[in-house]
């Protein structure tokens, strides 16, 4: 069982948390606000309360939802431990991909973007096709940008390379937070990202359960 299924706390640290509410105080806008990857809700719970409720944006979150059993009745009740009333909050009970065909085909845009679902290397540039949903001006954020999840840091570090309109804005513990300064003129992620994904996979998956095997040994 994951702690936060019994804690209901965030899974983010006290210094990421701070970065998470200052950008959202500076940042103060009534555009939709989303988090793809909720866990028990802690951080959810932790951005929402940055604004007072009558000044609080609309917050969409997409999650799958089977992270540990009864997950999103949980997230239910950390939001009502934290009057916050939980009909408030836009569930998309769905995969990252699915909810972003359904958003990009409605025409959807975001001013915030919390990405923090799966950290496989397919997984966050499938994910990073959400940046193209994000308003110029807006601010997206990816958790656990770190050398222990070299899927999150190659993907990201690529994405920053080749797009000169997106622009690192701060980093506290393993969150990057960045900010979309105009438009772009191309996709945000195209079929030879994807490729570099797939590329990727196999050997990180093989150094992942490796790395795993020693930790294993040595516990
Ligand atoms: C690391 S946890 C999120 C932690 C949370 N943001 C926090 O700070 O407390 C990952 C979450 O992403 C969800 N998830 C993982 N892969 C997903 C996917 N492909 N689509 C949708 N949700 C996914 C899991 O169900 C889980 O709730």
């Amino acid at each position: 069982m994951r702690a936060c299924a019994e804690t209901l706390e965030s899974e983010m640290s006290a210094e990421e948390l701070r970065l998470l509410q200052r950008l959202l105080a500076q940042n103060s806008k009534q555009g939709k606000h989303l988090e793809i990857g909720t866990a028990a809700g802690g951080t959810l719970v932790s951005m929402m309360k940055t604004f007072a409720d009558d000044q609080r944006p609309p917050f969409v979150v997409v999650d799958r939802m089977t992270y540990f059993p009864n997950q999103q009745q949980l997230v239910y009740e950390n939001l009502r431990a934290n009057q916050i009333d939980p009909s408030g909050v836009d569930f998309r009970q769905a995969s990252s991909s699915q909810a972003y065909r359904q958003a990009r085909s409605s025409g959807e845009t975001f001013e915030f973007i919390l990405v923090d679902a799966s950290h496989k290397i397919i997984s966050v540039m499938a994910d990073l096709r959400w940046a193209g949903l994000l308003k110029p001006g807006g601010i997206i954020c990816f958790h656990d940008y770190s050398p222990k999840f070299p899927g999150v840091r190659m993907c990201v570090d690529r994405f920053l390379g080749k797009h000169q309109n997106y622009q690192r804005l701060d980093c506290a513990g393993t969150l990057l937070a960045i900010r979309k300064t105009a438009a772009g003129t191309t996709d945000e992620v195209t079929i030879s990202d994807r490729i570099y994904s797939i590329a990727w996979h196999f050997p990180l998956e093989i150094e992942r359960r490796r790395a795993k095997r020693q930790i294993g040994r040595v516990a």
